[in-house]
């Protein structure tokens, strides 16, 4: 058989390609990240998901991949309660779920335009700590801390000096950092944050009720990233299936054809 370097190349080449996501997908995350359990399948988690982000976020991020419509359908909410419940500003029910703050006002207020979020949890860049995903959502909105320095009054370990007020503060309170101790050796040094803790009762909500909520929050945002994932899914199946019974055809019509010219 001939040598194909370049065939080698390509193989080698394609491997590569395919393994790339492995290291760069992990980003250098310094704090563990928890795990947001995602399961699509729950549709009760699903709509209260929804009900939480048109109440808790949408006044700063919008879902603009999202159709208001489709959401109802897919998390089986009839139109008229998606109008009387989800939909805020008047928009009609087909109209995608955009909001009214301008992008020039918000960075006037916040310094960073709230990002939109139909895509945050499927945001693979690598590297550089950006790398987001369900699990770093989920963790995001369960890592604010007291920080009088910040104009925000908050901080967060994940997002460190986050534009982002941390919304939720009343439901589940504001942790406070648990600082490294100083070294003794360098006075003045800055004390870094290695952890935090709540205080039992500092919110309105249980511990484990605010880890409930966020993960329906995160939930929903992972079905907003893709609403016709059942449908792939499912779809899967039955066009294996059919490529196998077709490719079974070929084969015996190709037997035909080739029978008289052996
Ligand atoms: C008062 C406005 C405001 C509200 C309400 C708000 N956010 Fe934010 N959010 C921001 C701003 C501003 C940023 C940009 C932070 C930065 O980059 O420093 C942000 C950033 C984020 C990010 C990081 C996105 C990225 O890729 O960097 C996530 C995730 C997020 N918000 C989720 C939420 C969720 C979930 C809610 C509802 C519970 C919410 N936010 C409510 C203002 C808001």
């Amino acid at each position: 058989m001939r040598k194909r370097p370049w065939l080698l190349a390509i193989v080698l080449l394609l491997a590569a390609l395919a393994l790339l996501p492995i290291f760069v997908g992990e980003a250098d995350h310094t704090v563990a990240l928890m795990d947001a359990e995602i399961d699509l399948s729950n549709k009760a988690s699903l709509q209260r998901g929804a009900k939480y982000f048109v109440n808790y976020c949408w006044g700063c991020h919008s879902l603009k991949y999202l159709r208001y419509q489709r959401l109802g359908h897919d998390l089986d909410i009839p139109d008229e309660l998606v109008e009387k419940y989800l939909i805020w500003d008047g928009s009609k029910i087909s109209a995608p779920m955009t909001n009214a703050m301008r992008a020039k006002d918000a960075e006037d207020w916040f310094g960073t335009a709230p990002p939109d979020l139909t895509l945050v949890t499927r945001r693979h860049d690598g590297g550089l700590n950006l790398s987001r995903g369900a699990d770093w959502v989920y963790t995001f909105l369960n890592s604010f801390y007291r920080d009088d320095e910040s104009p925000t009054g908050v901080n967060n370990l994940l997002l460190p000096n986050a534009a982002m007020p941390h919304v939720l503060w009343r439901l589940q309170g504001t942790a406070k950092p648990i600082y490294e101790p100083a070294d003794p050796n360098t006075p003045g040094s800055q004390r870094e944050v290695v952890g935090i803790k709540l205080a039992e009762g500092a919110g309105a909500l249980s511990e484990a009720e605010y880890h409930r909520m966020t993960r329906d929050i995160v939930n929903f945002l992972v079905y907003a990233s893709e609403p016709f994932r059942p449908t792939r899914k499912a779809l899967g199946v039955p066009v294996l299936m059919f490529l196998i019974v077709f490719l079974a055809i070929i084969y015996l019509l190709k037997r035909e054809y080739w029978k008289d010219v052996h």
